[in-house]
């Protein structure tokens, strides 16, 4: 998959390059985020997904809010925007 852009915050925009999750995406693009067991189980890489769609790539196994979704465990499927605390 190529030029499909993830949007942080509204002000940072980097291009999803096949990495194998959005948490290595964002960590391969500088975009500060929180991450602990990069397994699914703790829930330290959530962000909120506000536009778009992203595939699972792993199981989650943290309970996630509607909208939710952990980094570490999907990538984008198309163009995406996010919000990280
Ligand atoms: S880093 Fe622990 S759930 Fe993603």
């Amino acid at each position: 998959m190529s030029n499909v852009t993830v949007t942080v915050n509204k002000t940072i925009v980097f291009d999803y390059d096949d990495e194998f999750s959005l948490l290595d995406s964002m960590e391969e693009h500088q975009v500060p985020v929180n991450y602990s067991c990069r397994g699914g189980y703790c829930g330290s890489c959530k962000v909120k997904l506000t536009k778009g769609n992203v595939t699972l790539v792993q199981d989650s196994l943290v309970p996630l809010p509607e909208g939710e979704v952990l980094a570490c465990c999907c990538v984008p499927h198309g163009p995406i925007s996010i919000e990280v605390d």
